[in-house]
């Protein structure tokens, strides 16, 4: 048992030791003008965010979930409608679907990326029809940080008319193919939750596109519907604002941002290099950079390692020890024939180690030998 107090599994007060003054001001700011829904701040923020990602516009909004909903409310998804999903992965990707009352497709994910797999996703696709229902979209997830394998998927969705949504809540940042996250797919959304890469002081998210009445659609979802003003309702919608206050905060993240995700590459690169062999690293696959949202390795006996870093005082976390097919309210959708063996595998062999910009070498080198002393006991 080490007598060393315990490490944080990610170090968000690193952060705000670097970057607390700017942001306080900056927040001090939005109190004096008092623009606290849809200030300048937010637009500042848009502009800023869909440039880094090289696309038209990105529509902020209050939560990586709220993005994902939004984008499916101005696709006109309903009941009827089937989108394919990976099963690994967080519940908002399918939850989404399913509040629409349409039905995720559950696909399974290959091995190496733990992202949605392109042969599974071809032998998902004649399940909607069977089930009697139209397929419409996927959503693609880019866990842990990378994005998925969308050279692959392009070709599928083109040959049977479906759009890609890329679920980039943990990849904002990360490239494919040198396109930032945002620009791959046909549209993205991601997320401003506090762990994320690129995280708020609260709840928030964003959707790029490059279509102008997508954005314009958006728009009027994110109040309500609203038309020429917001008392006018030409559609359904909700309450999907960014608050002012965490588009300021955000601005001033975005200052560090890339230099945060150098800083993550890093620490990646010196876990691929320490860690016992029993545990297989993760790897980028061709054309790929990652934001390393998890620095998650597969081991055989997972839970056994775990504690015992638990009580060598590494937290570590298992994302996902239960995939969303084999939970309550998502058992009764369909599934890709025969089943989805690889996220099933993954779900128990999985395990995230602390993961943040300001994992120094030596509290890393703690963590590296904390590790080679719980796979050899
Ligand atoms: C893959 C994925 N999709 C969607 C979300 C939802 O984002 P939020 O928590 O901002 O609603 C998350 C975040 O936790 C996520 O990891």
């Amino acid at each position: 048992m080490s007598l060393a107090a315990p490490l944080p599994f990610i170090d968000l007060k690193a952060q705000r030791r670097r970057l607390g003054p700017q942001i306080e001001q900056a927040l001090v700011r939005v109190l004096e003008h008092g623009a606290f829904i849809m200030g300048p701040e937010v637009r500042d923020l848009e502009a800023q965010l869909a440039a880094y990602a090289g696309v038209k516009h990105c529509i902020s909004c209050a939560s990586g979930t709220d993005a994902l909903m939004m984008v499916l409310m101005a696709k006109g998804i309903g009941p009827g409608d089937a989108i394919f999903c990976p099963s690994f992965t967080f519940a908002a990707t399918a939850e989404v679907v399913a509040l629409l009352g349409a039905s995720p497709i559950f696909v399974d994910v290959c091995a190496d990326d733990f992202n949605i797999d392109p042969v599974s996703l071809k032998a998902a696709l004649p399940v909607a029809e069977a089930a009697g229902l139209t397929p419409r979209g996927i959503i693609a997830v880019d866990l842990f940080g990378q994005p998925a394998d969308y050279r692959a998927l392009q070709p599928l969705a083109d040959a049977n008319g479906l759009w890609i949504l890329a679920d980039a809540a943990q990849s904002f940042g990360a490239s494919y193919d040198n396109r930032r996250v945002g620009a791959v797919g046909d549209f993205a959304t991601t997320s401003f939750f506090p762990a994320k890469p690129l995280g708020c002081y609260g709840d928030g998210g964003a959707i790029f596109t490059n279509d102008d009445d997508f954005r314009d659609v958006l728009h009027s979802i994110r109040v309500h519907g609203q038309g020429r003003d917001k008392y006018e309702n030409v559609r359904l919608g909700i309450t999907g604002r960014l608050d002012t206050m965490q588009a300021a905060v955000l601005l001033q993240k975005m200052t560090i941002f890339d230099d945060e995700i150098a800083a993550r590459n890093a620490v990646a690169a010196r876990y691929a290099a320490g860690l016992p062999k029993e545990m297989i690293v993760p790897t980028l696959l061709a054309g790929r950079t990652s934001v390393w949202a998890q620095y998650t390795v597969l081991l055989e006996n997972r839970d056994a390692v775990q504690q015992k870093l638990q009580a060598d005082g590494i937290p570590t976390m298992v994302y996902y020890m239960r995939p969303l097919h084999t939970q309550p309210p998502y058992q009764k959708y369909p599934q890709v024939p025969g089943g989805l063996p690889v996220t099933d595998s993954l779900s128990q062999k999985v395990l995230s180690l602390p993961m943040h910009p300001y994992l120094d070498t030596p509290t890393q080198e703690r963590i590296l030998s904390a590790a080679h002393r719980a796979v050899a006991a």
